[in-house]
């Protein structure tokens, strides 16, 4: 979603901002601007669609300056346009916003006689509010302060004045940084780490409600923290050791998303590693295991990967598991109780939902757990215990290495409650399963061929039972979001409940018909075939039986897998969709509409 990135120094503001605004246009956007100053005056540059279009603008000044912020903007409040754009400037500020401010109209209504509003957006109302309270209070600080105190909602701001020279940035439950170079002593503010790597290199995580004021004339202590009520704030942490941020390139792949698609085998493969013997079996170990209950929230991919989460740890380990959409969870008054655990699965470890039944879990005293990708994130800081999944950057937005890894890290947890993360069985399997994700994307023309066969058909409903269910949501979520179809998962068993009236011969079954439960998922695909549904069978290979009543048959060699069959089939649906967008022609790494990181609820 909204990317943030601030620049105050001695050196050219607009390079560092440019830069740190491209690597964020993997969480979607759909416009981009940036402000500037130049001598005593601000300048504010906005355009709508990608960031190149801004940068087009950009060429066409001769700018000079040491001070800037950029944002990139996924519209929530007011339809995307320039004029809605950030940053929002008027005679003395300019802001950026991440966020939504939820008391916008009260405030405008008390505001619009003595302020004009440009744009159809909720983040002019901070910056009306912050200019009368300047009027009132003379010093920026203190007029920022004053203002956020009124803002409802998750938000994050930054702030540049036309008086001083200095940024101010704050936030509430939305993802914020400030860092600086110790060499250049150069500043920079982000909403994501990532933006600034290979520019600051100590990197400052403020909390809710406290002021970052960043100043380069204060010698060694440029950055300065205050609370709301003005007074010097210790409620930061300061990056403890290297994040693991390497910026992603897509290298000899056409997309991100493909790049990612291949590089599971090797990811697969660390992971064992890691929990084996590395730090991640320190992790493992300090979570406290006496817990009577799970309750798992996530979103999207995430959650897929949860369901199976779920399944291990009930059949493996018997500990009952609710699972919720994160967005569910949050508003249904959970029962909860201090003796159970909260597990919350997440790529960005920043998605809004999640986080808010993270706090929901704290607050009612569970311990709680993340399985997250990215370290130091605000999941990664909240919660009591972490089990990275080290999938490494995930740019591209529609998720597929990460869930692999999310999957395998609960399967890792579920081994290791049992005692069993060093049995050979086990490191045999995701040795072989790295291999077999490796003989698939060998294959990886076949499944072009399929998609060349179906890609232009009305729709799409993927079908499985047990462990294949969620691998069936998935796959259909994978497809509607890159290719824009409409594509739908089902729990094989169900679809004679209603879905199976969509059958036809323009309706598409990519079903799931596995070693396990094979019977059963096999009579729902005949119910299918003899309802003229074209029949794509992902599944057991070389089997008469799914060969004779397949349109397209791709088989899978199972042997040696138990738990981790459904990763395997996973795989050749990322590459199924993933040829279906190409064929459509769709952005692939940033399908439109999308955010990789969902700050907002
Ligand atoms: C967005 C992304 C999905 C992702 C979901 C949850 O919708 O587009 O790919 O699965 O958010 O994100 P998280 O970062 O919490 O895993």
């Amino acid at each position: 979603m909204c990317g943030i990135v601030g620049y105050i120094g001695k050196n050219d503001s607009i390079k560092p901002v440019i830069e740190g605004l491209s690597r964020l246009e993997y969480r979607g956007y759909d416009s981009a601007g940036i402000s500037y100053k130049e001598s005593s005056d601000i300048i504010t540059l906005k355009k709508e669609g990608k960031l190149d279009n801004l940068k087009s603008e950009i060429k066409k000044h001769n700018i000079n300056s040491k001070i800037a912020i950029g944002h990139t903007r996924w519209a929530t409040h007011g339809e995307v346009n320039d004029v809605n754009a950030h940053p929002h400037q008027n005679e003395l500020f300019a802001i950026v916003h991440n966020g939504i401010i939820e008391n916008a109209d009260r405030i405008k209504s008390e505001l619009s006689s003595k302020y004009s509003y440009k744009s159809q957006t909720d983040t002019e109302n901070f910056l009306n509010l912050l200019t009368s309270k300047y009027e009132k209070l003379n010093d920026v600080r203190s007029a920022v302060l004053e203002t956020f105190k009124e803002i409802e909602g998750n938000s994050a701001f930054v702030v540049m004045c036309k008086l001083t020279n200095k940024l101010w940035a704050i936030k509430r439950s939305a993802p914020l940084v400030c860092g600086i170079d110790a060499a250049t002593r150069d500043l920079y503010i982000s909403s994501d780490p990532y933006a600034l790597v290979g520019f600051a290199n100590k990197i400052y995580f403020p909390q809710n409600e406290v002021l970052c004021e960043c100043d380069p004339s204060k010698v060694n202590d440029e950055i300065q923290f205050f609370e709301l009520d003005g007074s010097a704030s210790h409620r930061y942490e300061l990056q403890k050791k290297d994040l693991n941020l390497n910026v992603s390139e897509k290298g000899i792949y056409e997309h991100y998303m493909l790049k990612e698609i291949h590089e599971q085998p090797t990811l697969i493969k660390s992971l064992v590693d890691y929990y084996t013997t590395g730090e991640g079996l320190e992790s493992l170990k300090s979570i406290d295991n006496k817990f009577k209950r799970v309750h798992i929230a996530a979103c999207g991919t995430a959650l897929h990967a949860g369901y199976l989460v779920k399944n291990f740890l009930e059949k493996e380990n018997k500990v009952p598991v609710q699972i919720d959409f994160a967005s569910e969870f949050r508003y249904r008054n959970p029962l909860l109780s201090s003796d159970e655990l909260g597990v919350f699965i997440s790529q960005s470890g920043e998605t809004a939902d999640t986080l808010a039944c993270q706090e929901l879990c704290s607050e009612s005293k569970l311990k709680t757990l993340s399985i997250v990708n990215v370290e130091g994130s605000t999941l990664f800081r909240d919660c009591n215990y972490n089990l990275l999944i080290k999938a490494g950057v995930e740019i591209g937005v529609a998720s597929t290495k990460a869930f692999t890894q999310q999957v395998l890290v609960g399967l890792i947890l579920s081994k290791y409650l049992k005692n069993e993360l060093n049995n050979d069985d086990f490191k045999n399997e995701l040795s072989s399963l790295s291999s077999k994700v490796n003989e698939v994307l060998d294959r990886k023309d076949e499944i072009k061929q399929i998609a060349n066969e179906i890609y232009n058909k009305n729709g799409f409903i993927f079908t499985g039972r047990g462990d294949h269910y969620p691998i069936a949501l998935e796959g259909a979520l994978k497809l509607k979001e890159i290719a824009y179809v409409h594509a739908e998962g089902y729990a094989a068993g169900e679809l004679k409940h209603g879905p199976i009236s969509l059958i036809d011969e323009n309706m598409v079954n990519i079903a799931l018909v596995t070693p396990d439960l094979f019977d059963k998922t096999f009579s729902n695909a005949q119910e299918v075939k003899a309802r003229k549904g074209i029949m794509v069978i992902v599944g057991t290979e070389n089997n008469e039986q799914l060969s004779n009543i397949a349109d397209y048959y791709f088989g899978l060699d199972y042997s040696g897998l138990s738990s981790t069959k459904p990763v395997l089939t996973n795989v050749v649906l990322q590459l199924l969709s993933y040829y279906i967008a190409k064929l459509k022609g769709t952005d692939i790494d940033k399908p439109r509409n999308l955010a990789k990181s969902v700050t907002v609820e």
